[in-house]
Formats: structure tokens, C-alpha cells, sequence
């Protein structure tokens, strides 16, 4: 008989036999527990037991949409792809203290108040403190129901009776099961625990949005598996000190990811910000040298937001390269590709990136508003005033055109820019308010921005 896989990896969710220091199949470290393991699953031996017969249909079939309440919070509904579907599980992940219990309550009273009947339950705070926060956010008369316990068994036996439209699990890992032989918050219970509350979301129905606390590494605490047993997986950032908040959703079954939601956490809750390019953007009278605006695409939304660049001789045998908000990876890339195509070198140079208000950009054609940043540093040389920047940047140094240049320009024009900077073949709006500049590589980018050599 083989041995039984008693074991976990908290990072891949790999199963071993025995424990080890590090995993095998992903080389994390010190993340094997015991665990368990569910009751159900495979690997049980059905043997020759005959099952029910699977209802088959055509791809071509219809089916309703599903149906879909928007909480009337834009900024959240348009992160869940248009509101929130009806049996359908959310994972909501961030770090202690960003604010996902306040977002929640809010969101929650905001589809009572839409009509779902919507149940919150606390396993991090009793009843009281989660009405503390309701008066302070002024929602204590919202039709929502408190819960604060973290036995599932008791839970789901409550929410077999009660039948909810909504319920919020604060947070996954204070939940535990009984029949599973582990501590809160392990691998097993984490994993047992949300695949409960999601069978038993669509079995009867109900949306549940589960809260999940994320690990230094800032993955959600837990095996991978519960990011793959929700239909969507958001996650709420923002910077210690500052005041804004980023929702974003990594992955949407029911709408696109990538998209995101910016709230400002204030004394009485969090408020929408329904203009983020004007959170994102610093407000001066004379351009200074390091900063370039940068037109990106967010999801769906044009968002702009401006790269600031730092270079400085440095006295370390080894210079810094220091990176907030872009990939450090990327950021060696475009140096690189800065030395080797038009000549211009940082080495014996520190180099720090940043991107104004805290904003995390993935946007590949983000390239060109680096790379205008960090010539601007080197040159001090500031850029036109009312200038926005976009193009990707390949290794032989050609640009190439970014997508939705249209909307990206449309929203430079609404913010009061008048000139881009841009990859040959970029489309750009015919009405004028723009007026471009379009290069087809990087060597002529600098040459025409900052003049052929240093002076
Ligand atoms: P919380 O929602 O408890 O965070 P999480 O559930 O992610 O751990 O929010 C915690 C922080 O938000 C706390 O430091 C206080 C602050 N806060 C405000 O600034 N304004 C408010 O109205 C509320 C309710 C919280
Ligand atoms: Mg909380």
C-alpha cells in the first residue's frame, strides 16, 4: 500500500510523505506542515462503483447570464466585472490594517441597502468592536447581520437556516472545522475551511467573499488552492502612511482582471476616488528634471502617473538600484538597453525609480516613460511642460506601439497635457488636442529629446 502524503507545502500546496526543510517541488522553505487532508477527494478508490450519469450539453446552449447587483460603490463594482454575481466566491486579500474589514462593511451595507440580504461574519473582532466601526463609518442603521464566530460547523448551520444573498467570511484563517485534526489557520483548515464555504455557496446560492490575510511574500496566507477554488481574487493595497488604496482584481472568472478600484481611506471609512490620474499626478508649476508622466491603462481604465527618477554618482563598489512601484528586473532591462543602443551608461551610478502617490504599474509600455525619466536625471534636462510618455521598449531598441493609445491620450488631453512622446505607429486621436511626437527607436528618442551627447 503507498504511503499516505501527510504532508503539505504552504506555498505550492505540493503533498509529501515526510516532513523536509525545504520543498521539492517548488524550493520554498520551512513551509511543509502536516496536514491532514480532507475526508473527501481522490485517491479514495472507487473501485467499481457505478456513479450517477453526468447531464452533457451543447457548447451552443443558452444560459441566462448570471445575474449580477451592483452596490452602487463604482469603484467596486467595476473591479468585480460589474457587480456582484449571485453564487459566486470572492477572496479578498491584503495586509493587516489596509482595511479590508472596513471596505467589506461598507460594501456589504452598500448591497444590503441594493436588497440582498447580507450576513457578515467576524472571527477577528467581537460583535461590539464590528459596531464600533459601523457608527464610525455612520452605516449602524444598515439591514446587515453580525455574526462573530469561527466554528464553520456552527456558521454553516446558520446559514442553512438564515439563507442569505451575501455573507463575508472575515477572515478565512480564523475559521476551523472540527473534523479536521489541525489549528486554525493551517494548511488543512485554511484549505478544508474555504472549500466548505464555496461548495456550499453554490449549492444553495449564496456569494460568499472570504477575507484572507496575505504572507510576507505577499501571496494570501494559505495553500494556492483557495485562489483556485474562488471564481475572483482581489487584493487591497496601498502604501503605510498613505492615505489611498488600490483594489485589484488578479483574477475574475465572471470579468476582466487587471482592473482596479482607488479608494482613500478618510476618518470616516473609505471614499471613492473617481479620478486617480489626479491622485497619481503631482501638482507643480515648472517641470523639474527626473519626471516623466506616464499614460498607462490600468484594466480598463486609462490612469495617468508620473515616473521619478533619481540618479547620483554613487561611492558603492556595487551602485543601488532601487525600485517602487515597477520591476526591478525591468528597470535593469531599460538600463541595459539605454547602455548598449543609444549609448548612454549609468555605471558608478545610483539609480532610483519611483512612481508617484504609491501606484503599482505593470503596463509594458511603461518603458519609454522610464527610460524618459532616468534620461531626464542623467541630462538634468527636464522634459516639456503638459508632456505624457508611452511606448514599449524592445532589447534591439526599437519602440513599438501601446495598445488603447487612443483612451490613454484622450485622458492625457481631459488632464490638460498637450504634447506625447510616443512609438512610431501609435494611433492617436484626430482631434487635436494632442500634438506627437513618435519615434521608431530608442537612439533617435534621445537624440531628438535631449540633444545628440551630454553638454
Ligand atoms: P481595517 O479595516 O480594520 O483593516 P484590515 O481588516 O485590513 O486589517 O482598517 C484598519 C485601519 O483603517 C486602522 O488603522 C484604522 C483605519 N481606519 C480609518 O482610518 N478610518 C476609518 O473610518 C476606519 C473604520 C478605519
Ligand atoms: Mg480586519
Amino acid at each position: 500500500m503507498a504511503k499516505k502524503d501527510n504532508y503539505a507545502c504552504s506555498a505550492c500546496g505540493a503533498r509529501s510523505s515526510k516532513w523536509a526543510g525545504r520543498c521539492d517541488a517548488c524550493g520554498a522553505w520551512n513551509t511543509i506542515t502536516e496536514d491532514a487532508g480532507l475526508s473527501t477527494g481522490p485517491g479514495k478508490g472507487l473501485g467499481a462503483a457505478r456513479g450517477r450519469a453526468v447531464a452533457l450539453s451543447d457548447l451552443s446552449a443558452a444560459d441566462d447570464p448570471a445575474p449580477r447587483t451592483e452596490s452602487r460603490v463604482a469603484e467596486l463594482d467595476r473591479v468585480l466585472g460589474g457587480g456582484l454575481v449571485a453564487a459566486s466566491a470572492v477572496l479578498l486579500g491584503g495586509d493587516p490594517g489596509i482595511g479590508k474589514s472596513t471596505l467589506l462593511l461598507q460594501a456589504t451595507a452598500a448591497f444590503a441597502q441594493k436588497g440582498l440580504k447580507s450576513i457578515y461574519i467576524s472571527g477577528e473582532e467581537a460583535a461590539a468592536q464590528v459596531r464600533m466601526r459601523a457608527r464610525r463609518l455612520g452605516l449602524e442603521d444598515a439591514k446587515v447581520q453580525l455574526g462573530a464566530e469561527t466554528n464553520l460547523r456552527d456558521i454553516l448551520t446558520t446559514l442553512e437556516t438564515e439563507r442569505p444573498d451575501l455573507v463575508v467570511i472575515d477572515s478565512i484563517q480564523t475559521m476551523w472545522l472540527d473534523t479536521v485534526d489541525s489549528a486554525p489557520g493551517s494548511v488543512s483548515q485554511v484549505r478544508a475551511a474555504a472549500h466548505e464555504l464555496v461548495s456550499f455557496a453554490k449549492r444553495r446560492g449564496i456569494a460568499v467573499i472570504l477575507v484572507g490575510h496575505v504572507t510576507k511574500e505577499g501571496q494570501i496566507a494559505g495553500p494556492r488552492v483557495v485562489e483556485h477554488m474562488v471564481d475572483t481574487v482581489l487584493y487591497f493595497e496601498g502604501e503605510r502612511g498613505q492615505a489611498h488604496r488600490i483594489l485589484r482584481a488578479v483574477k475574475n472568472r465572471f470579468g476582466p482582471a487587471d482592473e482596479i478600484g482607488v479608494f482613500e481611506m478618510t476618518g470616516r471609512g473609505l471614499a471613492q476616488v473617481r479620478n486617480p490620474s489626479a491622485l497619481f499626478l503631482t501638482d507643480r508649476d515648472a517641470p523639474v528634471p527626473g519626471a516623466a508622466v506616464f499614460a498607462g491603462i490600468e484594466g480598463t481604465r486609462p490612469v495617468l502617473c508620473e515616473f521619478q527618477a533619481l540618479v547620483a554618482a554613487s561611492p558603492l563598489g556595487q551602485p543601488r538600484r532601487q525600485v517602487l512601484g515597477w520591476d526591478a528586473g525591468r528597470l535593469a532591462m531599460i538600463l541595459a538597453v539605454l547602455d548598449a543602443r543609444a549609448g548612454i551608461s549609468f555605471a558608478g551610478m545610483d539609480v532610483y525609480l519611483n512612481i508617484a502617490g504609491g501606484l503599482r504599474v505593470s503596463d509594458p509600455s511603461a518603458d519609454l516613460a522610464v527610460a524618459a525619466a532616468l534620461l531626464s536625471a542623467v541630462r538634468d534636462n527636464p522634459l516639456p511642460a503638459g508632456t505624457v510618455v508611452f511606448g514599449e521598449l524592445s532589447l534591439s531598441g526599437a519602440l513599438r506601439p501601446a495598445g488603447l493609445s487612443e483612451n490613454r491620450l484622450k485622458e492625457a488631453g481631459k488632464l490638460g497635457f498637450s504634447k506625447a512622446l510616443l512609438s512610431a505607429g501609435t494611433l492617436i486621436p484626430s482631434d487635436g488636442t494632442i500634438e506627437a511626437q513618435q519615434y521608431s527607436d530608442l537612439a533617435g528618442f534621445v537624440d531628438q529629446t535631449f540633444g545628440a551627447s551630454d553638454s
